[in-house]
């Protein structure tokens, strides 16, 4: 793939804008030398203005979404995309979440450009295990573990029983949640189907990657290391 065409791809502007910077000199290797279009390259030799560039094709990011942001490209403000650098939404293929966080859940969400990874992770198929915290509004009757764990409760409207899901219980208010599905406010309609109530929701895990201290609103690169630690269950 030409320079040009890479950088475009990388949301650095159109292949015109793109031009344009390499025209100006703004395109250089890490020792100075400015870039002209032909001339070999690699993602890591590069800078933009001094900087190096984001991360290559194929990225899987993970972002500790705030509660208050909406994961989407376009809803009413403020937008995961927000948080993370412009060029983002500007790259083709864009990077994309991989699934959601409702508005009022914190925690941990990924990111990708690659749509087949993308899939991979939020195909129902794959049964990967997501975990939540949760706080309730009320205190818990006692037979939630085995309700969660059983594989015949239904959410309300839905004829389908869930999967069997994973409650620790932390105090009568306070638990942590593993489901293996996907569904629409999943956690909030499970405590619904139990007669409580969901006040506080954060995700804090993905399979085996965990969110760790990464800041609200921070975000940063999965390691290959880490890839391998969302396997399917
Ligand atoms: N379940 C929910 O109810 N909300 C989320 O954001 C994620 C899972």
């Amino acid at each position: 793939m030409t320079l040009i065409k890479y950088l475009a791809n990388l949301g650095y502007g159109s292949r015109r804008d793109v031009m344009a910077l390499v025209a100006a000199r703004r395109v250089t290797l890490l020792e100075g030398t400015a870039v002209r279009d032909g001339d070999l390259w690699s993602h890591d030799a590069l800078l933009v203005d001094g900087a190096p560039l984001d991360p290559p094709p194929g990225t899987l990011l993970m972002l500790h979404k705030p509660v208050g942001h909406v994961c989407s490209t376009r809803d009413v403000p403020p937008l995961i995309y927000d948080l993370l650098p412009p060029r983002f939404l500007q790259r083709t293929p864009v990077m994309a979440a991989v699934g959601r966080l409702d508005r009022d859940t914190s925690g941990l969400l990924l990111l990708t450009d690659d749509g087949a990874l993308n899939h991979r992770l939020t195909s129902p198929r794959a049964h990967v295990a997501k975990t939540y915290c949760a706080m309730l509004a009320h205190p818990l009757h006692g037979d939630e573990v085995s309700r969660f764990a059983s594989g015949t409760l239904r959410l309300s409207g839905e004829s389908t029983p869930l999967a069997p899901a994973a409650l620790v219980i932390d105090d009568e208010t306070s638990v942590r949640l593993t489901v293996t599905e996907g569904r629409y406010h999943q956690v909030r309609r499970m405590f619904a189907a139990v007669g409580n109530h969901v006040v506080q929701l954060h995700r804090v895990a993905i399979g085996a990657l965990e969110l760790g201290d990464l800041g609200a609103g921070c975000w940063r690169e999965v390691t290959p290391a880490e890839r391998s630690m969302l396997a399917p269950t």
